[in-house]
């Protein structure tokens, strides 16, 4: 079945008709831990990480993948990617901690905070790793916490193209980084502060398909890089961001990283031809890592007849923001196919009260039935981690498949968890007394 043609990827697929993760139907999982349910491949995490190592390392020998935590903060997911050799991008404090606790050493954390509280700062210097500051002025602020072992600053590298519509994170208007010569005076301020190991850290967009892109991005720094050199800094790292797309409709392709990787490495060749003084080249993915290691299952609920009828579902914009904040698109996949039946146009709804929360429009489905399982495609990026609460909905759980077995690795929220931080003031407990007589009091 399906929606039509985003490929499942391996090792996700059918066995006669029916879904699997590796070595477990999906329909077993569903059975067992309930839905909406978060189910992620460690096979699949592991093969995107030694993909990009496998694409980068023989073009810049010295790089190191920083995992972005924001897109997927379980930690054992975190930790399989550590174990992949990934450092970890961290944009607060508790990520540092989950990164820490996973056993990613501190060396290869790097702390990037937008507005950060100076608790924020501290709480990065004393976890000793590195920091990257959006705007030179933090400067003064992050010093008087203390010294990083390295520090880097963000740079806006002007109008882009990239990433789609509320995935761009550069050009006059963003809120992130900083122009190019204020960031050169910062690493001259951290320089003459006795900050050794400088870097250079820049993240234009989101979820881009087109190594041109990396290829531009990659110019960008190298003229940077030339820059600084010529203001007497020498970088140790250069950070290109995340931003590497995956394909989630069908008219997608796969982006091609070993192409990324070679219009990167080619451009900064030129600011070190000779390669001595290179820096360390880092990249910090989030979605490329673990968007398609994961799915999210959830059951039909109701179905509703309709010009074009609604499949309502127990996933809702609670569990997948994606489609209601951005338009996103994420493919549907029967976890029972049903080849033979007519496969009506339909729209797939969550159980939320508002009229965006729908999480697949116009796709061709098989006829629906209430109790029929399915599953969102590419759920790993930014799924569970920009899940929520919303309509009072305890968040979903998330299990992981590793062969013929899977692993809970977060359990379903209950309604105590919805109401555990709640409390009454005094005047409002005991027995409820009937409202006052009057004007203003009702009756
Ligand atoms: N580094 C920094 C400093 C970031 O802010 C981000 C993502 C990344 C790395 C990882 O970017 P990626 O490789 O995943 O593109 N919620 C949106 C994505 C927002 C990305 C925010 N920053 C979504 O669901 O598509």
């Amino acid at each position: 079945m399906t929606d039509g043609e985003t490929p499942l990827p391996l090792p996700f697929g059918y066995r006669d008709s029916a879904l699997y993760v590796e070595d477990v139907p999906v329909s077993e999982l569903a059975a067992r831990y309930g839905t909406p349910l978060y189910v992620t491949s460690e096979a699949r995490l592991r093969e995107n990480a030694r993909k990009l190592f496998g694409a980068f390392r023989p073009q810049w020998p010295r790089f190191s993948l920083l995992y972005a935590v924001k897109a997927n903060s379980n930690p054992a997911i975190v930790r399989i990617l550590a174990s992949e050799g990934c450092g970890a991008d961290c944009s607060n404090p508790a990520e540092i901690r989950i990164a820490v606790d996973a056993g990613v050493p501190s060396d290869r954390i790097l702390y990037t905070g937008a507005y950060p509280r100076t608790e924020e700062l501290a709480a990065a210097i004393d976890a000793g790793v590195r920091v990257n500051l959006d705007d030179p002025e933090l400067l003064p602020r992050l010093l008087a916490c203390g010294r990083p072992p390295a520090l880097s600053f963000r740079v806006n590298p002007g109008e882009t193209e990239a990433g789609p519509e509320g995935l761009r994170f550069a050009g006059p208007d963003a809120k992130f980084g900083a122009p190019l010569e204020p960031v050169v005076d910062g690493l001259r301020a951290a320089a003459a502060a006795g900050i050794r190991r400088l870097g250079l850290h820049t993240m234009p967009g989101s979820n881009i398909l087109d190594p041109a892109h990396f290829g531009r991005l990659g110019r960008f720094l190298a003229t940077a890089a030339r820059r600084i050199r010529a203001a007497g800094i020498e970088l140790e790292f250069l950070d290109f961001g995340g931003g590497l797309g995956v394909p989630y409709r069908p008219s997608e392709s796969p982006l091609d990283v070993t192409e990324v990787a070679r219009q990167i490495a080619t451009a900064l060749r030129s600011a070190y031809p000779d390669g001595t003084a290179a820096p360390t080249l880092f990249a910090e993915p989030g979605r490329y890592l673990v968007a398609d290691s994961t799915i999210l299952v959830t059951r039909v609920t109701h179905t509703k007849a309709h010009p074009i009828p609604f499949v309502g579902v127990d996933a809702g914009m609670h569990t997948l923001l994606r489609p209601a904040l951005y338009g996103a698109y994420h493919p549907v996949y029967a976890v029972e196919r049903r080849e033979t039946e007519p496969h009506p146009i339909q729209h797939v709804g969550g159980p939320v009260c508002e009229n965006t929360d729908v999480l697949a429009r116009d796709r061709r489905l098989p006829r629906l039935r209430r109790d029929d399982l399915i599953a969102l495609g590419i759920a790993g990026a930014y799924g569970f981690s920009m899940s929520s609460q919303y309509n009072n909905r305890p968040r979903a759980a998330e299990v992981l498949v590793r062969g013929a077995e899977g692993f809970p690795i977060r359990e379903r929220e209950r309604f105590e968890d919805l109401v555990a931080r709640t409390r009454l003031p005094p005047h409002l407990t005991g027995t409820l007394l009937p409202p006052p007589v009057g004007p203003s009091g009702g009756r």
